[in-house]
């Protein structure tokens, strides 16, 4: 059975395709014959590039993921947790390549890529994971799908099968922000962010992002893929103002709350 979503020679052909593109406007736009010869040499760099991936992807056992993803948590932070989780079964299943891929490297995006608080460290392994896997076409669907989950869920959802605490409490960050989605965690549930119900927290909802990443990346290997998050009404009521198509894009966010961080407009703001 071989569920790769898309295989390297259809993406090999796809990629060769845009880049004999490349090449026919380089060569009848380019005025200047090294303006010209740079597209060509870029056109076969992102060849190149291109062939080396997307890696294979065959359908994985998501609970055995979530599993893996509980484990690595532990050893290496929860970016690792998170890419690892999805990586160690196809690993296990295909081999090469992905017995190459230095894994541990994905420590790096622990609490919020390297202490900053920034992205959640499990969004971002599983975020890489499905850019390893996947035609640069859907990863942005899948992604979102993924992010859109995270920030409207109470988590975490999965429970691991030999967990160091029976009861983790559960919280909706309303944001894909490791500071916001922690301390929301942290003022509901009682627990100070150093406390090892906390990094128990994160273990957990590295392992439910994993797992529905895994089931995300499934249905997409089966052709079954429909994006269930929608952008908030509460957001895109913001963005028929400051969206694209009203004052202009002044944000380079679409999707993510926007009073997270605005919650103080004035009272004469047009918007309400
Ligand atoms: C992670 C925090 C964050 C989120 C989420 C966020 N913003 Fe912002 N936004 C800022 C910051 C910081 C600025 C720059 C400082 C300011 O103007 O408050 C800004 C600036 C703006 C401005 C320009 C303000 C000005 O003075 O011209 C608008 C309009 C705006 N944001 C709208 C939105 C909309 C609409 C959304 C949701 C789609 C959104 N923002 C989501 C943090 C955020
Ligand atoms: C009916 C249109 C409309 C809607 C809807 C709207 N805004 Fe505005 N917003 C404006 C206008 C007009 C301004 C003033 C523009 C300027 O000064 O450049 C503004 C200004 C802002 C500013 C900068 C000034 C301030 O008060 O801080 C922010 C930030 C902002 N809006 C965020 C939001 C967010 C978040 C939402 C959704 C909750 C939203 N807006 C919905 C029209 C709108």
């Amino acid at each position: 059975m071989n569920n790769t979503i898309t295989t390297r020679r259809q993406f090999i052909k796809t990629a060769g395709g845009t880049a004999l593109g490349l090449l026919a406007v380089g060569s009848l736009t380019g005025a200047a014959f090294s303006c010209s010869s740079n597209k060509n040499q870029v056109a076969a760099e992102t060849t190149q590039a291109a062939a080396a991936f997307p890696w294979p992807y065959q359908k994985i056992d998501p609970t055995a993921a979530a599993e893996a993803a509980y484990a690595a948590y532990y050893t290496a932070g929860c970016m690792y947790g998170g890419f690892e989780g999805i990586i160690s079964q196809l690993r296990e299943a295909i081999g090469a390549p992905y017995d190459s891929f230095p894994s541990t490297m994905m420590g790096y995006g622990g609490a919020g890529v390297a202490g900053w608080g920034t992205l959640c460290g499990a969004l971002n392994g599983v975020a890489a994971a499905i850019s390893l896997v996947s035609d640069p076409k859907v990863r942005s669907p899948l992604i979102s799908e993924v992010f859109g989950w995270y920030g409207n869920t109470a988590l975490p959802v999965y429970k691991p099968a030999s967990p160091k605490f029976e009861d983790i409490p559960v919280s909706t960050a309303d944001s894909q922000l490791c500071h916001v989605s922690v301390s929301t965690w942290c003022t509901k549930s009682g627990f100070s962010a150093t406390s090892p119900e906390r990094a128990e927290r994160c273990a957990w909802l590295t392992a439910s992002v994993v797992k529905y990443t895994a089931e995300v990346l499934n249905a997409q290997a089966d052709g079954s893929f429909a994006a269930s998050f929608v952008v908030p009404e509460s957001v895109t009521g913001c963005l028929s103002c400051h969206g694209k198509n009203g004052m202009g894009n002044v944000h380079n966010t679409n999707q993510s709350t926007c009073i997270n961080c605005h919650s103080d407009l004035g009272a004469n703001h047009p918007g309400g």
